[in-house]
């Protein structure tokens, strides 16, 4: 018998036809995301399963598919959904999809950074909102990134495509992290390793590129936001509970930081309703890899690792901790 492939969510159709030769696919409807129970009971007797971040990834996810499940594959490079160990114990292969969302994810970042530097969408609302207006010196000024230094938690790969769009711009590099990176990565990047509380006090703009794990969970909470410097603006592309979102509301709403640029929140969908009332921070729906070029690599990269399992190779992109 062809083996069956559960996909959890609506994935491109080239990562499809990846999957349809290698077995029996099952795909949702797009429009809607399965509740966990019925997630569970479509799993039943699965080879392998292509699932996305809204899934959690456990051992009730792993006993619903049964003994047969080779492969679960994340459409993501983040994997916090996804209890590894767990998996790994019962001898399943997980993967997920570093590399082909670098670019994508650096690029909104450094858009959430020049939005809410230079008030993008405070000028739209306020365009919108056909208020009057005119052009004067001291109108709608913003902060330049020229010379300014921003510093990166985590240079891994979207830290270091961050890194490149900022030195185009004029930026200083810092960085932190759980280890220092190669020195040719650093000489390279022209890119200083600071530790975490220097950086935090050195930098004029902080972008977040680390993982979320036990470790780094609201690694921003109050306290961090004190040791910013008050014209300090934060950028967060990662995961939403790498800040203390209530924290960061009060932060900006009292002038502790200038501004924030955020593509993630604690509790997505939902924004912490502060944020929503403050012009100076920069809204985004998780839109980092949100390219058609760059959700139909990491689909594909997903299938593939599939496919390879199914077929007895070895995954492409497997996570080994
Ligand atoms: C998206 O958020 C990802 O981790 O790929
Ligand atoms: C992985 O760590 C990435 O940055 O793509």
């Amino acid at each position: 018998t062809r083996p069956r492939i559960v996909v959890t969510r609506w994935i491109p159709e080239q990562a499809m036809d990846v999957l349809r030769d290698v077995g029996d696919v099952w795909a949702p409807d797009p429009d809607r995301a399965l509740p966990a129970e019925e997630l569970h009971r479509v799993l039943a007797g699965a080879d392998a399963a292509v699932v996305t971040l809204s899934e959690r990834v456990d051992a009730a996810f792993a006993d619903a598919a049964g003994a047969r499940l080779k492969i679960v594959a994340n459409v993501a490079v983040g994997y916090d959904n996804a209890d590894v160990p767990a998996l790994l114990d019962r001898g399943i292969v997980f993967t997920n999809t570093p590399g082909v969302l670098t670019d994508a994810t650096a690029d909104l970042a450094f858009g959430l950074l020049l939005a809410v530097t230079r008030r993008l969408g405070e000028g739209e609302r306020l365009l919108r909102s056909r208020t009057p207006w005119s052009f004067h010196l001291g109108f709608m000024l913003g902060t330049g990134l020229q010379g300014k230094t921003l510093g990166i938690v985590g240079l891994g790969q979207i830290g270091r495509a961050m890194a490149r769009r900022a030195l185009a711009f004029g930026m200083d590099i810092v960085y932190t992290g759980r280890r220092r990176a190669p020195v040719d990565v650093e000489e390279s990047l022209r890119a200083r390793y600071l530790p975490h509380d220097e950086l935090l006090r050195t930098a004029d703009v902080v972008s977040l590129h680390c993982p979320l794990t036990p470790q780094t969970r609201h690694l921003i909470d109050a306290d961090a936001l004190a040791a910013m410097k008050p014209s300090a603006f934060l950028i967060n592309t990662t995961r939403g509970p790498v800040v203390d979102e209530a924290a960061l509301a009060r932060a900006l709403r009292d002038g502790v930081i200038a501004g924030a640029g955020l593509d993630v929140f604690e509790r997505e969908p939902e924004v912490h309703p502060g944020l929503l009332e403050l012009d100076n921070v920069a809204l985004a729906p998780h839109l980092g890899s949100a390219t058609v070029e760059t959700r139909t690599a990491m689909a594909v990269l997903a299938a593939r690792n599939v496919a390879a399992v199914l077929r007895g190779g070895e995954p492409l992109t497997p996570v080994k901790e």
